[in-house]
């Protein structure tokens, strides 16, 4: 089904969708009505996002949660146990694992923001994974998980349906929705951003106008679609930063029929209509937003996901790369495909890279060099697929992320080297009165 957040409706059988209302006294086959609300049930209408989920059995019906594994903990945070760093970091791509290892044991937190438990900020992930889940099931109570493949083909079971997905491709599940991942040809590996804020929407387009960018026709979900299995079944929830499981009678995937603009949905970032300069200098990246978290302060994200996709540089008289910079905003960057523009090498596909507030960076000395050297044809670049997750918020990496063999402990040598500008001599000296 297409379109992005639109009020959809859907039965796996036929008959199952109450007709005219909600929560009639007889639900059709004797389901269960349920809803799942993603945003509280008084927020303005334009940002309300809720569904009517009808099962075999009430999402209620489990025995208590108890702490996962601690092994799997560690692994999975959580981030305020180390100082966040001034420092600018990058990290090599995470191996695919020896041990046959699911979804839920192959993921790792690099590093995160805010709080869950407040609904600010937002949690970064990596998998690496070589297995399907079997008879398990996961989901995150802390926020919206924003997953993007970098590495083998995903079959995303969820409670509202199938969603499949290849890199290049991104899927978000909401808060709260079950899932089970399964890797039709075996290993896989990408990124999660899990959003402890606003739900992601579409960015305004301003003076771009009515289309551009992401389009909402691009954006899909599945279907309804359930499994009727009384078998033992693991559910394992993230839940204030750590991880909790619980055992059902049968499968979770017993959502028969749903309705509402609260659901799964893909997007293939070779659909987003990508908008640059035609005449000179190089745009800020906002030009790139796929999808923003919004936060109190107009214009100033909890998140913003950015791509950096093949596209032309037709750039005159001007440095095409990325420029050097300082931001308020804090970067965490990853690498779907090929290389990126600003970076000659040591950003590996997998691999990640943050820069904090106020950490100076840009385009590594053999970038420069060739940028500025560079003939200034329109030149299309090729082969490439980086995304940012942008935030307000200051990244507080993992103890993992900074104690692992994979981060880069030479990152900062890329910057060193460039030579000095000569200026002739002039009266603007620090030591003048200059007001
Ligand atoms: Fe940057």
């Amino acid at each position: 089904m297409t379109g992005f957040a639109n009020h959809f409706a859907t039965e796996a059988v036929a008959g199952a969708l109450p007709q005219g209302q909600n929560s009639p006294q007889q639900v059709p086959y004797g389901l269960y009505a349920e809803q799942l609300s993603g945003t509280a049930f008084t927020a303005p209408r334009k940002d309300n996002q809720r569904s009517w989920l009808y099962r075999l059995r009430p999402a209620a019906h489990h025995p208590a949660y108890r702490p996962y594994a601690r092994e799997t903990l560690l692994r999975t945070g959580p981030f305020g146990e180390v100082p966040p760093t001034p420092n600018r970091l990058r990290w090599d791509p995470l191996p695919i694992p020896a041990q046959p290892t699911d979804f839920v044991d192959g993921l790792v937190t690099l590093c995160g923001n805010g709080d869950a438990a407040t609904g600010v900020g937002i949690g970064v992930h990596l998998y690496a994974a070589n297995r399907s889940m079997e008879r398990r099931a996961f989901y995150s109570a802390d926020g919206e998980l924003l997953i993007v493949p970098q590495q083998g083909r995903l079959r995303i079971v969820t409670e509202m349906g199938v969603i499949a997905a290849v890199p290049r491709q991104i899927v978000v599940i909401p808060r709260g929705v079950r899932f089970r991942v399964e890797l039709p040809d075996g290993a896989a590996r990408g990124y999660a951003c899990e959003n402890y804020g606003a739900i992601f929407r579409l960015p305004d387009l301003g003076p771009i106008g009515a289309n551009g960018l992401a389009n909402p026709r691009d954006f899909e979900t599945p279907r309804a679609a359930f499994e009727d299995d009384d078998a033992p079944f693991e559910i394992v929830q993230k839940f204030g930063g750590t991880l909790w499981t619980t055992t059902l009678s049968h499968s979770p995937f017993d959502v028969v029929a749903w309705h509402g603009n609260l659901a799964p949905y893909r997007y293939d970032l070779g659909a987003f209509n990508t908008i640059n300069t035609v005449s000179f200098d190089h745009p800020d990246p906002s030009i790139f937003t796929v999808l923003t978290s919004p936060s109190d302060t107009p214009g100033t994200a909890n998140c913003d996901f950015v791509i950096f996709p093949p596209r032309w540089m037709v750039a005159e008289h001007t440095f095409r790369p990325p420029w050097f910079h300082r931001n308020v905003m804090s970067e965490f960057m990853g690498l779907v495909h090929g290389s990126y523009d600003a970076k000659a090498g040591g950003f590996a596909p997998g691999g990640a890279s943050l820069h904090n507030p106020m950490s100076g960076h840009g385009p590594d000395r053999a970038s420069y060099e060739a940028a500025i050297g560079a003939d200034l044809r329109p030149h299309r670049i090729e082969d490439t697929m980086a995304f940012m997750f942008e935030s307000r918020h200051m990244f507080r990496p993992t103890r993992f992320a900074l104690d692992t063999p994979l981060c880069q402990l030479d990152y900062d040598d890329c910057w060193a080297g460039f030579r000095k500008a000569q200026v002739p001599q002039a009266s603007g000296s620090t030591g003048d009165d200059n007001t």
